[in-house]
């Protein structure tokens, strides 16, 4: 099976900082990796360039087996790459316009793309997403930090891309919304192939919703393994640091043990 995303030895330098050494990583169909490690370690910088919007060093990176366009000219190519890659990041603000209603943003990006079918299409993204009536016509700044994420992860879904990358997309969000955006997500992974890397610091995040777990310190990979044999097993005096500063509160083992076994 084609893998969905395939990342060979990216690396990407800001002057004398390394912010990703050498990172290789094979993504298949309805898979999920995690991406750990603490600030600065080339998270972000990573899911920028799996986004095209960060041009790497040397690497290459593919998307159901093409390559990546880089800075893409023309309408198609920068339509077909908004269909191969898409993310939700932290902050709402930065994927949703704080002008347009949820219904009319989502209606904008399926327009752009020439959807045959477009007030059927938003339903299905609303339902999907779990958000009703009233959030489809309020603008962002009148819904939650949950419903918000919610609409930004409906945006990033509207023309089904084959990867979805979030960047600490519930890392802003109070224990119980992030429990409902994990299960959120859940839910799109076992209803999709879709793809994805989800980025964050948090460990006890990324084993809720991740197979596997590639760990970065300083740009460099340190640890890339199965998420329960790491857990179980970390390798390296850097991974058991981030365990040990999993914040424990509202996460239940059996549960999340139980969640991951429903996958
Ligand atoms: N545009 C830039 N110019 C210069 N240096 C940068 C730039 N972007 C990132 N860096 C540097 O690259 C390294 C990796 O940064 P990156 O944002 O990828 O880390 P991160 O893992 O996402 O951290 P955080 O958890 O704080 O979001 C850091 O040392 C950072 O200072
Ligand atoms: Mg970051």
């Amino acid at each position: 099976m084609t893998p969905v995303l395939e990342v060979a030895h990216l690396r990407k330098t800001y002057g004398k900082t390394v912010a990703v050494a050498d990172l290789s990583f094979t993504l298949a169909p309805g898979g999920a990796l995690g991406l750990v490690g603490e600030s600065g370690s080339g998270k972000t910088t990573t899911a920028r360039m799996l986004l095209g919007l960060e041009k790497p060093d040397s690497g290459d990176i593919q998307v159901c087996g093409r390559p990546l366009t880089e800075a893409p000219r023309g309408r198609p190519a920068r339509l077909a790459r908004a269909k191969a890659v898409q993310i939700v990041f932290q902050d709402p603000y930065l994927s949703l316009d704080p002008r347009l209603t949820v219904r009319a943003a989502l209606d904008d990006v399926l327009r752009l793309h020439g959807h045959p079918d477009r007030p059927a299409r938003v339903r299905e993204l609303l339902d999907q997403v779990g958000l009703g009536e009233r959030e489809a016509g309020a603008l962002p700044r009148a819904l939650s930090g949950g419903q918000r994420q919610r609409a930004a992860i409906a945006r990033a879904l509207a023309v089904e891309p084959d990867v979805l990358v979030l960047d600490e997309a519930v890392s802003a969000l109070d224990v119980s919304i992030q429990a409902q955006i994990l299960n959120l997500l859940a839910d799109i992974r076992r209803e999709s192939r879709i793809g994805i890397v989800f980025v964050s610091h948090d460990l006890a995040v990324v084993r809720y919703l991740c197979d596997e777990a590639l760990v970065l310190h300083r740009g460099v990979v340190v640890e890339h393994r199965g998420m329960e044999e790491l857990l179980r097993d970390p390798r390296e005096g850097y991974t058991k640091l981030l365990l040990a500063s999993v914040p424990h509160a509202g996460w239940d083992p059996e549960e999340i043990a139980e969640r991951r076994r429903a996958l």
